[in-house]
């Protein structure tokens, strides 16, 4: 039993965890729609992840050529390799195009057409009429399309009355009887702990990209709501899909935008060729990212890697000239200046696919509900828990998700968990009674990761977990070095129960802030590397060589994968929603991608 911590108790309607583009979506429709609404979050709002998406944001609008939702819904459906459920592909397709007008009306400075129409760019595996043309679909604020939506939405944020808990750590959900009833956080700043009740909790606490050695995720990207789901016994989904993006710097692995290639730019290899016009003779570089970055892999495999090692591959954009760089791209520009020392219109960016999304994550419907497989049925809503953006898998993205549809899924799930809340609580009604001891839990290892006193140090756990995953859960898998993955994850997950913090103090403790964010990631890492090993057909992100095929018959399935308190995993399944809302377009049925 936790030494005893006194606790300060609040209330909510609703309280959002994470201040990305999805939560502050959120947290200002709940407030505007008469909710008391907090949004508690780890960094200062506009330092969020969703700074960092350079490229843009999909709709369909139609401003550039003809384009048509339908279009974008059959993309995404293809694009998710048939994993995604087709009923949320249709609403977020659908729902897109005024969501963006939504946007711009806000105030989001998007670049514009000559006309003054919001200008839109060719993103991968974006097309028309069914996949014959191809789609300018990404409407992009030059280079810096998350920073522009970000500090918007956090402008509109403060024009409602919603209330902001900024450096507070989100510790674990408060759950009673089936129900979540809150939040547990601890403020970094004075060192309080904090009991946040709500009607709905909505996490949109991102990704976990930082289970990886090289990856394009700020170092926040620890997926702590995730972790909080896992340690609530509740599933993650599809945790198998991670996506690698063709182009992080080679050495940094920071970001170099798709936009690049929709702006004409693209990749060689050491023998000056084009290479990815033998891959996918009609995407070329515009590909879809799994398939970009298997061939990149390919070529450095083969010999026609470029650099002293041969391990990476060259992105030209010298061709554009400086006006368009200027123009679409300056914070590349800078970007590769700085970490590859590479005046981009002289030279090519050394580039190597690196770790930047994470397809799976906490199951929910496209209401923004948490869902989990009860009593037979797969779609049990569990009461009073949403999740949105990264943080979920809705699923929209499937196997592998189409660039610019991300930062689209943040304000669409984010809008629309805001709308459900509204239907689902009355403002400022009362709340059930909680049981006394019902924060025991975690505040038992709160403490007990407080005062660890082992021999094994955070950074050298976590880089033992890092590189356990870049090199067991990569583009490519087998059995055998997932098998081997395994073995190691659960050698990181024994070390864990022998790591020390040195520091016991409750005042912006960053030892005990990175130990916490280490056991979330652990427990990641163990359902990713699992589930893929589970998984033996080749999907999307997933490719396996022992498995190559797609096998429809056998795995057109969502995995869920629980864990328990001893780190021991249970895999069932839940049926991909081969169904659409409306009459409005038929369900696309599985074939071959060609690219
Ligand atoms: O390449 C990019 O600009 C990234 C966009 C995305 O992940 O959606």
């Amino acid at each position: 039993m936790a030494q005893s911590y006194e606790l300060i108790e609040h209330t909510y309607d609703t309280i959002v965890v994470g201040a990305g583009g999805a939560g502050l979506r959120a947290t200002f429709g709940m407030a505007e729609k008469g909710l008391k609404t907090a949004c508690i979050t780890k960094v200062f709002p506009t330092r969020s992840h969703t700074a960092a998406a350079q490229g843009g944001i999909s709709a369909a609008l139609g401003n550039m050529d003809e384009d048509d939702w339908r279009w974008h819904m059959y993309d995404t459906i293809k694009g998710s390799d048939w994993l995604g459920d087709q009923d949320a592909i249709e609403y977020m397709c659908r729902e897109a195009i005024p969501s963006i007008i939504e946007l711009e009306h806000y105030g989001v400075p998007f670049s514009r057409t000559p006309e003054g129409k919001i200008y839109q760019r060719p993103f991968g595996g974006m097309t028309t009429h069914f996949g014959q043309g191809t789609a300018q679909r990404t409407c992009a604020a030059a280079d810096m399309t998350g920073h522009a939506i970000l500090a918007t939405l956090y402008q509109q944020s403060l024009k409602f009355d919603a209330e902001f808990f900024v450096e507070y750590i989100a510790l674990d959900l408060i759950m009673e009887g089936g129900e979540c009833r809150g939040v547990l956080a601890w403020c970094l700043d004075d060192g309080s702990l904090h009991l946040f009740r709500s009607h709905v909790t909505v996490l949109a606490t991102g990704g976990y990209g930082r289970c990886y050695l090289s990856c394009t995720s700020a170092h926040t990207c620890t997926g702590d709501g995730n972790a909080m789901v896992l340690r609530a016994g509740l599933p993650l989904q599809d945790m198998e899909f991670v996506q690698f993006h063709p182009t992080g710097i080679y050495g940094s692995g920071c970001l170099i935008t798709e936009g690049v290639r929709g702006e004409g730019g693209y990749l060689t290899n050491s023998e000056g060729e084009r290479f990815m016009e033998r891959y996918a003779p009609n995407a070329k570089d515009l590909a879809s990212r799994d398939v970009v970055s298997r061939s990149i892999t390919i070529e450095i495999r083969e010999g026609r890697g470029v650099g002293l090692e041969q391990d990476h591959a060259y992105l030209h954009l010298e061709h554009l000239g400086k006006a368009v760089i200027q123009e679409r791209l300056p914070g590349i520009a800078e970007t590769a200046r700085i970490f590859a020392g590479v005046d981009v219109t002289r030279e090519p960016i050394p580039i190597i696919p690196t770790v930047h999304y994470n397809m799976g994550g906490i199951p929910t419907n496209y209401r923004g509900e948490v869902v989990t497989l009860e009593d037979g049925n797969p779609d049990t809503v569990v009461p009073g828990l949403m999740a949105i953006g990264e943080a979920a898998c809705v699923s929209v993205h499937g196997a592998n998700r189409l660039g610019s549809n991300s930062l689209l899924d943040l304000v669409v799930f984010g809008r629309s968990a805001a709308v459900r809340c509204s239907e689902l609580i009355e403002p400022r009604s009362a709340h059930k009674p909680l049981s006394e001891n019902v924060c025991e839990k975690a505040l038992d290892r709160f403490d007990a990761i407080r005062y660890a006193s082992g021999d094994q140090r955070t950074a050298a756990i976590r880089l033992d977990m890092q590189r356990a995953m870049q090199n067991h859960a990569s583009v490519f898998r087998t059995g055998e070095v997932l098998s081997e993955g395994v073995e190691k994850i659960n050698q990181v997950e024994t070390a864990f129960k022998d790591v020390s913090v040195s520091d016991r103090s409750l005042v912006w403790n960053t030892d005990l802030v990175e130990t916490l964010e280490l056991d979330n990631m652990i427990g990641q890492a163990s359902v990713t590397i699992r589930s893929a090993e589970n998984r033996t057909e080749s999907r999307g992100g997933h490719a396996r060589e022992d498995f190559s095929a797609r096998d429809d018959k056998e795995w057109m399935k969502h995995t869920v994968i629980w864990r328990d308190d001893d780190g021991k995993t249970t895999i069932d399944y839940r049926p991909v929603h081969l169904y659409t809302l409306t009459d409005e377009v038929d369900v696309i049925p599985p074939k071959k991608r060609v690219y």
